[in-house]
């Protein structure tokens, strides 16, 4: 190439010269896992972001359970999802970032939990469940599953070895039938260690491996109900919203939520304005709440 006498090597030696935190492999890889009737086509513009934020970085959306796949019971995708992500983290030993949305944050938990010596720094919970879910919305747009009922019935549906098997009903938590979301959920009770078992402890210490929680929900998400839920709040029996620091799972520290916050590694990020299709696909939810800890 002919460059103009006089023309400064500055610039050049300049783009030869490794960014700081910019090299190719400076940023670890991000793993993502969607949320239900999802895959991982709509988390192209995602992937977009991160890209043009962290040049370099690799993006994995994972294909499993996708679409209608995706109400399959929750343990059997944990499981499958577990495999998955274990076999990337083996090529990335210096780690890798976990982003999930909405059922896939449950998901993520669950393998979190599941996997010891995981290598996963940042877990990005976006627009979970991680609570429960309790709300109408959905069981109108699953129609076909629960036809006609209203959220008050749906716990009969539910709480039986035959409704564990769709997805939904793993983490329906009706706070008016709690004894019987308490005895016959397979899955969220678990998983918060609302119900005691063996591996609680080897549950928590292993989902206490990760670096750093990032928790992301706002008021006009419109599916995810309560809202908190993103955030571990949820209903009391009279169906008012009790914040993470005063549900019971996080003053006794069940899975490892209030040993995560004394550390500091609990970061809460409230966005008002986002339906929940949006969140994956919002830049400025990206910039304000993901960004900086995708390094
Ligand atoms: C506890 O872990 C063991 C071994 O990993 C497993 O066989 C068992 O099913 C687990 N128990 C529960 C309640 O998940
Ligand atoms: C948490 O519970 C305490 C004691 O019951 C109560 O005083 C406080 O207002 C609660 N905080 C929130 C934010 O709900
Ligand atoms: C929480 O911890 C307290 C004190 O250890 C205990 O009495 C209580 O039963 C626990 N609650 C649950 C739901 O595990
Ligand atoms: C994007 O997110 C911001 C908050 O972070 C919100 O104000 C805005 O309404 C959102 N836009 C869309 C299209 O969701």
């Amino acid at each position: 190439m002919k460059t103009r006498r006089g023309s400064p090597a500055l610039p050049l030696l300049l783009m030869l010269l490794p960014l700081p935190g910019g090299s190719k492999s400076g940023y670890k890889p991000v793993i993502i896992v969607h949320g239900l009737f999802d895959g991982p086509k709509q988390f192209m513009m995602l992937t977009e972001f991160i890209q043009k934020a962290h040049s370099g970085t690799k993006v994995v959306p994972i294909s499993l359970f996708d679409n209608c796949a995706s109400l399959k019971p929750m343990w059997k995708q944990v499981q499958g999802f577990r495999s998955r992500i274990n076999s990337i983290m083996n090529m990335y030993p210096d780690g890798v970032h976990l982003l999930c949305f909405s059922q896939g944050g449950l998901v993520c938990r669950a393998v979190l939990s599941t996997t010891p010596h995981h290598n996963v720094h940042t877990f990005i919970s976006l627009s979970s469940p991680l609570a429960g879910q309790y709300g109408d919305t959905d069981i109108k747009y699953l129609w076909w599953i629960f036809h006609g009922c209203l959220k008050k019935e749906v716990f009969h549906v539910c709480y039986n070895k035959l409704g564990q098997k769709v997805s939904i009903c793993d983490y329906w938590n009706d706070p008016h039938h709690r004894s019987s979301y308490l005895k016959s959920n397979a899955f969220l009770p678990l998983l918060n260690g609302e119900k005691p078992h063996s591996n609680m402890t080897a549950w928590r210490d292993n989902f206490l491996r990760i670096k750093k929680l990032v928790l992301i929900g706002g008021p006009d998400d419109g599916v995810i109900t309560p809202w908190q839920s993103s955030h571990f709040g949820f209903y009391d029996s009279n169906e008012r919203v009790v914040e993470m620091r005063n549900q019971t799972f996080y003053k006794n520290d069940t899975f490892g939520l209030k040993t995560l916050e004394a550390r500091g590694d609990v970061s809460v990020c409230v966005q008002p304005g986002v339906k929940h299709t949006s969140w994956h696909s919002n830049f400025t939810v990206f910039r304000n709440c993901m960004e900086k800890w995708l390094t």
